[in-house]
């Protein structure tokens, strides 16, 4: 993360404009944290005259050892693309002070990925959208999740040329070589995106997808709650693939094919087909690996005969009017509420200096996949930047966060 360490730090007065190469940076204003000693966040807003202006945070943290000495970083929760906006804020700070060590000459380790069939989570929020801008619309989709070493998304891809191909994979380093194949191929029907599949299908329309492929998922014998099959997976599978769409599953683990058949004869719109030992056209880095074992190869395919009339939810993250709330106060706690299915955990509060407005930090959302984000605190409380994204365990979290502030 850019930064640099300061023998004492003086900042300009708040709040202030300076500009640096085509960059015009605003610091606002500086708050300082309830739960860590000398520990500040600087809001930050840069203008570029071509880009939307972008807003963050710089951290401060004074040594606790000496006094004197500061490290002044972009903040990991705050942090903004390009990163080089974030390191043209930090140099205009630096400027001014008596700078020991600094990496803000440093070129990113690893190259910024800007090619356009890499998507973002926050670009399938308006799905639609999305297909409109790409000149994709009307198409047929077709998704993998877990892509992996991507044979299999390639093979399609090259052999499905009139289908939209979205692949999904969590693995970055896995998702970056495949998008260099991509580029090789010039394929221009593949969108690829890092992210967790299972809080991907929460955010795709009802009834988009044709067909959803799952080949060789981790099997996950001892945590079988990391699996990506389960009963909400399920649901969702249910919800956005259309009439006569398919789910097809590929492994080599019986358990977890026993596992999956079996969490689908709860579903009443799946028509439920199995094979053993089925060619595929293409052989993943996987199942050449299982296929030089020897080992036997399972495929679930679940035909979807009537889509789950899920009724489409609306999520609000708005927050009610609170006007004072004991958890908004200097003598702030961090706390952590652990429920079935989300958490919610109260990380920090930070106050500027007048104690007018204050920035409430929290982590919450689904186990695997929580989501840290500030809350803007002044006469009314409102996300920092964009609300948090519309899953079910994003809602309840923020709701359980809403009605401890009015409980209190
Ligand atoms: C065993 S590999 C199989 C890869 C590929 N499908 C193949 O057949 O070679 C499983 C892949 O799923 C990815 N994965 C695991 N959980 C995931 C999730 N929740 N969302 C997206 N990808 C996931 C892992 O990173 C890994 O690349």
């Amino acid at each position: 993360m850019p930064h640099f360490k300061a023998l004492s730090l003086s900042l300009p007065e708040l709040p202030c404009t300076l500009s640096c190469k085509e960059n015009e940076f605003s610091f606002l204003e500086l708050y300082s944290s309830c739960v860590f000693k000398n520990y500040s966040l600087l809001h930050t807003t840069s203008k570029i005259s071509n880009l939307k202006p972008k807003e963050f945070f710089l951290t401060l943290k004074q040594n606790d050892k000496n006094a004197k000495e500061f490290l002044v970083k972009c903040d990991k929760s705050s942090k903004i693309a390009p990163i080089e906006i974030a390191k043209n804020a930090l140099m205009l700070l630096a400027s001014n002070q008596k700078v020991i060590t600094h990496n803000l000459n440093q070129q990113n380790i690893t190259p910024q990925f800007k090619l356009p069939f890499i998507k973002e989570i926050n670009d399938f929020l308006n799905f639609e959208e999305l297909l409109q801008k790409e000149g994709l619309e009307n198409k047929e989709i077709w998704l993998e999740i877990g892509f992996g070493s991507g044979r299999q998304l390639l093979f399609n891809a090259q052999n499905h040329k009139d289908i939209l191909h979205i692949g999904i994979e969590i693995h970055l380093p896995s998702l970056e070589q495949v998008a260099r194949q991509i580029g090789l191929l010039q394929l221009n029907n593949i969108l690829i995106l890092a992210y967790d599949a299972r809080i991907f299908l929460e955010l795709l329309p009802k009834c988009s997808l044709s067909k959803i492929f799952v080949h060789f998922p981790v099997p996950w014998d001892k945590k079988p709650h990391r699996r990506i099959f389960s009963n909400a997976f399920l649901t969702q599978c249910a919800r956005v693939l259309k009439k006569e769409g398919n789910l097809h599953l590929r492994t080599d683990s019986y358990e977890y094919f026993l596992y999956s058949l079996d969490l689908a004869k709860e579903f009443k719109n799946f028509e439920i087909s199995h094979q053993k030992n089925q060619q595929n056209s293409i052989t993943s880095k996987y199942e050449a690996r299982w296929n030089r074992l020897n080992k036997d190869i399972y495929d679930l395919y679940l035909l979807q005969k009537e889509p789950l009339n899920i009724a489409t939810k609306h999520y609000d993250f708005s927050f009610p009017k609170i006007t004072s709330s004991p958890l908004l106060t200097p003598s702030f706690k961090k706390q952590k509420f652990v429920k079935e299915d989300y958490f919610l955990s109260l990380e920090d509060l930070l106050i500027n200096p007048k104690g007018d407005k204050k920035i409430l930090k929290i982590s919450f959302g689904d186990f695997a996949y929580p989501e840290t984000r500030y809350i803007i605190i002044d006469e009314n409380l409102k996300y920092f930047r964009e609300p948090p994204l519309k899953t079910e365990a994003n809602f309840k979290a923020h709701n359980l966060l809403c009605s401890l502030l009015k409980e209190c």
